[in-house]
């Protein structure tokens, strides 16, 4: 075995960890709709060693009936996005800040950000993106407290593509794909500050 794969293998380890704990989170206040609903928590999907790791805000609909982020119609804006640079969306890792549905898609609550951050963070340790892309204000406003950015907070719309450098790896902070569904003209800025990522990796 190379060193590249057993790399790989202590990250698929580690991830796996995460996703069992995860799995196992009976005293998140979202658990119960997970078991009511028949859903299921969405850990992340993509490269375990990915260059750029997405972050949303947490699973819709879609995402809780299959466990796959960004399946819906968000994610098919995503998908687009990533065409647009041409990255393949195997090659990236994608994930949320909270693992399990908020009710009726209502915002995610302090307490359930601060119950499932920790693994965002583990998340970011494991895979050690060079270039981190929040999409919308929840995951933008947790990155940039967590990882020593909090000077520079200001509201998405003056930060939104530009990059900040946090001491392991670039932000990017991005609008939320689902705002271009109906708003044609953030989907064309969305493209453009994809573009950003292209030259940071
Ligand atoms: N919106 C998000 O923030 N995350 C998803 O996985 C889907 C929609």
């Amino acid at each position: 075995m190379n060193c590249d794969e057993s790399l790989d293998n202590a990250r698929d380890k580690e991830l796996k960890k995460v996703r069992d704990e995860v799995l196992a989170l009976i005293r998140s206040p979202l658990y119960a709709e997970r078991i009511k609903n028949k859903y299921f928590p969405v850990i992340g999907e993509g490269s375990h060693s990915a260059q750029i790791m997405f972050i949303g805000e947490a699973p819709g609909e879609n995402e809780a009936k299959t466990g796959r982020p960004f399946c819906g119609r968000a994610g098919k804006i995503l998908d687009e996005l990533l065409t647009s640079i041409n990255i393949a969306r195997k090659d990236v890792y994608v994930t949320n800040i909270v693992k399990d549905r908020p009710p009726k898609n209502r915002n995610p609550l302090p307490d359930e950000i601060a119950i499932y951050a920790p693994f965002l963070d583990r998340q970011i340790e494991i895979i050690k993106p060079k270039v981190v892309a929040t999409l919308g204000r929840f995951s933008m406003q947790y990155v940039m407290h967590r990882y020593g950015l909090e000077k520079e907070l200001s509201s998405i719309s003056v930060l939104h593509g530009k990059v900040f450098s946090a001491k392991d790896f670039k932000l990017v902070s991005l609008y939320h794909p689902a705002a271009a569904i109906y708003n044609q003209h953030l989907l064309g800025t969305l493209k453009e500050d994809f573009k950003v990522l292209k030259t940071l990796v």
